[in-house]
């Protein structure tokens, strides 16, 4: 009968759409506003390169407390990577940024999102526009060799405020000519363009203003943005997301979804 089991104990209800719990395997701090850090990955867990996926701890009271990230580690990859950022008193990330190896991380089971190969027509050139923590999911697509068989070349921006918050995105493209992977498909290919804003640095400027004055392109070597042969992806703060789309819809490109892909998609930065 439906109270068989009345006066025994509640058996553990697990939530088959819940989080799982994955282990931290590695962390590394870059400033004391920026880190990064890896997790186990489930065998069930599949995504595509510059998707997203809510992550987050248990609140006090055992309910999780959740947040899109996106996930900075290619689809290949046996581990998942995400790069975040700190704030003090940020409910999560305050807590967050003091995960050690082998601390449990709570994982969604749904990722998601428009930053894919998928949701772009083809193309010459592929461009990734990013600010602050918005390199996240074109760190997970320079990693894919998807991006290099669809591409002749592959230009990625990153602005930040201050030279230390371009160190994630130096390295990573640094170390990519020796990755086992891709690192035969880079050479020439892929071109990453750091600014900064606050800092003395080799280029400064917003990314808009050095799209707009031309300096981005005059540097590069290539020609002004053109829908025949440019493809776009845009991730940054809201306001950076609207700039740089006007810019888009300027030279003429098309936003694209995954339903309905065309020449240029954008997504917010989240946890910024
Ligand atoms: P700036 O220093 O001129 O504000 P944030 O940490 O505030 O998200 O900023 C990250 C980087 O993005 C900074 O270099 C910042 O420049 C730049 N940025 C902020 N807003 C925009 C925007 N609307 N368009 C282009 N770049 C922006």
């Amino acid at each position: 009968s439906a109270d068989a089991s009345a006066g025994q104990a509640a058996p553990v209800k697990v939530n088959p759409n819940g989080p799982t719990e994955e282990t931290v395997l590695s962390v590394e701090h870059y400033t004391d506003r920026l880190f990064r850090f890896r997790l186990t990955r489930p065998q069930s867990f599949r995504f595509r390169s510059g998707e997203f996926v809510m992550i987050g701890l248990p609140k006090e009271d055992g309910k999780p407390l959740l947040r899109a990230y996106s996930i900075a580690s290619p689809a290949w990859d046996e581990e998942l990577e995400f790069y975040s950022i700190k704030v003090p008193d940020g409910p999560l990330t305050s807590r967050l940024q003091k995960i050690q190896p082998g601390d449990k991380v709570l994982l969604g089971r749904k990722p998601t999102g428009t930053l894919v190969l998928d949701a772009l027509t083809p193309g010459k050139r592929l461009y990734m526009f990013s600010t602050g923590t918005g390199f996240a999911p074109f760190a997970s697509l320079v990693r894919d060799p998807d991006t290099y068989e669809r591409y002749e070349e592959v230009i990625v921006t990153h602005t930040c405020r201050d030279v230390n918050e371009l160190t994630y995105s130096r390295t990573l493209i640094d170390s990519l000519s020796a990755d086992p992977l891709v690192g035969e498909m880079v050479g020439g290919k892929l071109k990453l363009f750091t600014s900064t804003t606050r800092q003395h640095h080799e280029h400064m400027g917003r990314i808009t203003t050095l799209i707009e004055n031309g300096k981005l392109f005059a540097d590069l070597g290539v020609p002004p943005l053109a829908p025949a042969t440019d493809r776009a992806m845009i991730c940054g703060s809201m306001e950076m997301i609207q700039d740089v789309k006007a810019l888009m819809l300027k030279a003429g490109l098309t936003e694209g979804s995954n339903a309905a892909p065309a020449e240029f998609v954008i997504e917010k930065a989240f946890a910024g």
